[in-house]
This record gives structure tokens, C-alpha cells and sequence, in this order.
């Protein structure tokens, strides 16, 4: 190895892992990566001016998509996460043919929740447009297992995250509207199916009891983040702590407020350019 490639290599080992969803929740999966992985440096971006994903086209989402990969790769990261179900089913594939970097996606967890199910009776929360997508639906036919997998979309729902309104009447009605159905279909395991979820799983298991299990993707996601950064030869090899940097596409009073309350300590959120 000559000292152009030596130094060529340790500078994307040091590189950052670009993570980013339509808004706050995606924040989910950055938290689980920050923790398993601390050495590796961060950059988050919120696309809050343009959520939610979940209630946009195809071509919107796609769109949206690249535009945030490329403000990543202009900041020189090594990796993207696209720490957004529905992101990740209606517009990885297209992303990865674009860049060289590894792109690693968030996928509902049908199949470990299909297998952990006693009485193969599994929901599955998701938003509008990742219960529309082909690829979704071969995904729940594919490794379903024999379960009976019942698909619930949650209109309004991020909306409700995303201004901090988890813990508000009209959110637990909602939540209460959405959860109805699969407590009549008996299930027992529930999938998290979008990243913003994960947030208001406390309002969730109140609803639904201690009996169902449910199921989230960041550690798989992160874990799959970690065999790809090591096979790919960029893992960080630093013993310091990595660094952190949080960009939105919406700045606002509230917004920094809800960054602080799920990052659970203060953080300098900077405005992503357009
Ligand atoms: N957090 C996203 C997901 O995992 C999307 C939400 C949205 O913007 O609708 O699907």
C-alpha cells in the first residue's frame, strides 16, 4: 500500500455515516448507533420541512432522497443510512445505483416477528406510502412464515411526533383508532414499522398490554451498519468518542426543543441550506 491510498484510507475510516429520515424519527436509529458504535462520528439530517414521507408520492419521496444525499456527501461521509421505512422502500434501490458509498435502509421487522409470534398473528404500524409499496408487500409475503400479518396504516400519526404531541388526548384517540383492529385480530407481536413509532411506544404498550410484544428495527439496522463498515474496510478506527452533527430542514423554537428531549441532552441543531 502506497502513503496516497494509506492516507486515502484512513481519512474514510474517520469519515462520518450520514443518517437521515423525513423528520425526528430516524432519530430512533441514530440514538442505537450513537451508543453501539461510539467511536464513529454522526451526521443527522431532519427533513422536517417536508414531512411527512409517508403522505407523499413516490417521485416527491425519491426526489427528497437524493437531495439530502447529496448535502451528506458534499460533508464527505463514508455511509448513509436512510433511517426511514419509507424512504428506504420507495427509493433505496434507486439511491444505490447513484452513489459508491454503502447505503444501509431501515426495513419493517416482518420476519423476526413472524418467527418470535406464539399465535402467528403479527400487526404491523406503518405509514400510508410504505403500506402502498410493491416491494413492502413482497416483503410481508415473503417472510411472513405462515403468520397472518394485518397491516395498519397511521395517517397523522408522525405529524402528531413531530410536534411533540405524544402525550396529548388527540394522539392517544389515534393511536387508540389504530390499534382497535389488531386487538380484535388477536395478535400478539407488533412491528414498529416507521422510526418516528418508537417515540410513542410507552402510549402504545398502555394501550395494548404487557401480553404483545412488540418489535423495533435499530439494532438490526445498527448492527447491519457495523458488518457493512467493517467489511467495507472503513470502520473507525479511533479510541476517542465520535462527534455529533444535527442538521434540519425546518428551524424552529420547537423543533430544537424535541431534538433535545429524544437526543436527551442539548444539542446545537443547524439549518440544513436548501
Ligand atoms: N420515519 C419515517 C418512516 O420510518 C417516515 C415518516 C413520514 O415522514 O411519514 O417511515
Amino acid at each position: 500500500m502506497n502513503s496516497a491510498t494509506q492516507f486515502s484510507q484512513y481519512s474514510k475510516n474517520d469519515a462520518k455515516i450520514g443518517i437521515f429520515d423525513s423528520g425526528i424519527g430516524g432519530l430512533s436509529i441514530a440514538k442505537c448507533i450513537a451508543e453501539q458504535l461510539p467511536n464513529e462520528n454522526l451526521i443527522y439530517v431532519a427533513d422536517s420541512l417536508h414531512t411527512p414521507y409517508g403522505e407523499k408520492s413516490v417521485d416527491f419521496i425519491i426526489e427528497r432522497v437524493n437531495t439530502i444525499a447529496e448535502q451528506l456527501l458534499r460533508r464527505d461521509v463514508k455511509a448513509l443510512v436512510i433511517a426511514c421505512n419509507t424512504a428506504t422502500v420507495n427509493a433505496i434501490t434507486q439511491l444505490r445505483s447513484r452513489v459508491d458509498i454503502p447505503v444501509i435502509g431501515v426495513e419493517p421487522a416482518i420476519k423476526p416477528a413472524a418467527l418470535s409470534s406464539k399465535n402467528k398473528k403479527v400487526g404491523i404500524l406503518v405509514t400510508l406510502a410504505t403500506s402502498k409499496n410493491p416491494h413492502f408487500r413482497a416483503l410481508v409475503n415473503n417472510h411472513h412464515n405462515g403468520a397472518e400479518v394485518f397491516i395498519q396504516p397511521c395517517p397523522g400519526l408522525v405529524e402528531m411526533i413531530e410536534q411533540g404531541q405524544q402525550n396529548a388526548h388527540h394522539c392517544r384517540v389515534l393511536l387508540n383508532s389504530y390499534l382497535e383492529p389488531l386487538l380484535i385480530k388477536g395478535i400478539d407481536t407488533l412491528v414498529l414499522g416507521c422510526t418516528h413509532y418508537p417515540f410513542v411506544k410507552q402510549q402504545i404498550s398502555a394501550i395494548v398490554g404487557d401480553a404483545i410484544k412488540i418489535i423495533e428495527t435499530a439494532e438490526p439496522v445498527t448492527l447491519q451498519l457495523s458488518k457493512t463498515l467493517i467489511k467495507a474496510n472503513i470502520a473507525s478506527v479511533s479510541t476517542r468518542l465520535g462527534q455529533q452533527q444535527f442538521f434540519s430542514t425546518a428551524m424552529g423554537k420547537n423543533q430544537q426543543k424535541l431534538f433535545n428531549q429524544l437526543w436527551q441532552t442539548e444539542i446545537n441543531l443547524q439549518a440544513l441550506p436548501q
